[in-house]
């Protein structure tokens, strides 16, 4: 526990599901574990009116459907029910801040603030927070997605909040930087001798990114259509894993030097040909073995709203030219998949040839979920006497993070951020220039499929995505990792 540690948690969307099913959760985590201090009282707040009472009871009824059962203590989960209250908001008025302000009482303590919201509501809530005195120096805010639609949208936002709280003090969350694997990628790179060497265009032939999701819509109905994949996953998630993927080394593990490098590779991402994206949308099909609806019936109306992209980006810079990043996301896909691949050149000149052996470039692999490993393919020769030929075989050096770390509890990501957003550590959260940067290169992509009418292509639910998917790696001689 840091010094510079907040004694009260204002949570907005309380009642909502990222609450239920991660915040409080996560709260309760560290409030087990004794990591966040005694003191430290948390308010909910959301529109819905509740007394304090009718909260804890919503918050155990979340906690009893969503903590693991190793997790459950009765004695802890009374003491961390005693920590919550609640005060119900209307953000249009002043008055609902003044009540609220009331509620949260004394903050010279230090205070944060989780603020979930919909886009329309930000800038009253600023106003309201700001003007309720909710936002003096000794307050920060944690800003969850969506943070606008674009880049225009998203300035308006970041400027209404910037009015209010200094950059130093706003914490934009992408739940994947509190993943631990996204972290590992960082010291996988950085803290061995090894890779780095290679970790250019001489080493690297092509990089891919998948993250691939089996679920639908998920009752998202009216976000996600607004939404789509290209906003939802790769504005975000996705180009944080680019960015940590390529940057250069920081020169020290701390907010300014990791952001400053990120940003860098943000900004070198060129602008996306219309032949290098593809544009998908899940129909009926079959996922692990049960018959699941298309996009347009889960919807209940038309749509061309993307639920699977492709893409073939570049980073414009000295390392990495001439090395494709293929990235790929999509829901209703054959499995649920995070991952980076790190397809190696092949050797300069295989000294095997002549006596028939073939080989295959090395290929790193990082799984980020639902399994954490790393995994080096190395070609090995087979056990023989060679008289047809030397046979080479690739396998695998096997690094499981699951089975070497295998006592360590494994933490949900929003444990870790909320911990950094109470104690105010600011590395695993985005900058408002690398929001910026990365709204620049999406509005780009969503300007070229109006301009260029990029259809929608239809893939089953239950498939690796439309086969143009497949297509934009193959054409260049290369296969996704399947
Ligand atoms: C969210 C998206 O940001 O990330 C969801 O809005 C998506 O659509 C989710 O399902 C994926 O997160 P995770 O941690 O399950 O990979």
């Amino acid at each position: 526990m840091n010094d510079g540690s907040s004694s009260a948690l204002l949570l907005f969307g309380a009642t909502g599901d990222l609450a239920r099913r991660m915040l409080l959760p996560s709260l309760y985590a560290l409030h087990e574990d004794e990591l966040i201090r005694p003191g430290l009282r948390i308010v909910g707040t959301a529109r819905s009116e509740h007394s304090d009472e009718e909260f804890r009871e919503m918050a155990k009824a979340a906690l009893d459907e969503f903590l693991p059962a190793d997790r459950k203590d009765d004695a802890k989960l009374g003491t961390f029910l005693k920590r919550l209250s609640y005060q119900a908001l209307d953000a249009s008025t002043i008055e609902g801040f003044d009540d609220l302000a009331k509620k949260v009482g004394d903050t010279s303590g230090g205070l944060s603030i989780f603020l979930s919201t919909a886009p329309f509501l930000f800038e009253p809530t600023i106003k309201g927070l700001s003007q309720s005195g909710l936002a003096h120096p000794g307050v920060r805010i944690g800003l969850e997605k969506p943070l606008g639609e674009d880049l225009e949208s998203s300035r308006v936002i970041n400027d209404a909040v910037g009015s209010a709280f200094s950059e130093d003090r706003i914490f934009r969350i992408d739940h994947y930087l509190g993943k631990e694997t996204v972290q590992n990628l960082m010291v996988l790179r950085f803290a061995n001798m090894m890779f780095e060497p290679l970790w250019n265009a001489h080493g690297i032939d092509h990089v891919q990114i998948t993250i691939s999701e089996t679920v639908g819509l998920e009752g998202r109905k009216g976000f996600y259509d607004d939404t789509g994949a290209l906003r939802d996953m790769v504005q975000n998630h996705m180009l944080q894993l680019v960015a940590l993927t390529a940057m250069e080394p920081p020169a020290d593990y701390d907010a300014t030097s990791i952001r400053d490098e990120k940003v860098k590779v943000l900004r070198a991402l060129r602008p996306v040909g219309a032949d290098e994206m593809v544009r998908g949308q899940y129909a009926k099909g079959a996922v692990g073995g049960t018959a699941v609806k298309g996009y347009v019936e889960d919807l209940g109306a038309p749509s061309e709203t993307e639920t699977f992209v492709a893409l073939k980006a570049h980073v414009d810079n000295w390392r990495w030219q001439g090395v494709p990043f293929y990235l790929r996301t999509g829901k209703r896909m054959a499995e649920r998949r995070s991952e980076i691949v790190v397809q190696f050149k092949e050797v300069p000149h295989n000294i095997f040839a002549q006596r028939q052996g073939k080989l295959r470039a090395n290929r790193l692999v990082i799984r980020l979920q639902p399994e954490e490993y790393v995994r080096l393919q190395v070609m090995a020769k087979e056990p023989s006497l060679d008289r047809e030929g030397i046979l080479l075989r690739e396998v695998p050096l096997d690094l499981s993070l699951t089975q070497a770390f295998a006592k360590a509890r494994r933490r949900i990501a929003y444990e870790r951020l909320l911990l950094d957003l109470i104690e105010g550590e600011q590395t695993l959260f985005v900058r408002r220039d690398e929001v910026e940067a990365q709204w620049r290169w999406v509005d780009a992509i969503r300007k070229t499929w109006r301009d260029d009418d990029v259809e929608v292509k239809s893939y089953p639910a239950g498939s690796w995505g439309p086969n143009a998917g497949i297509a934009l790696v193959a054409r260049d001689g290369r296969s996704w990792n399947d």
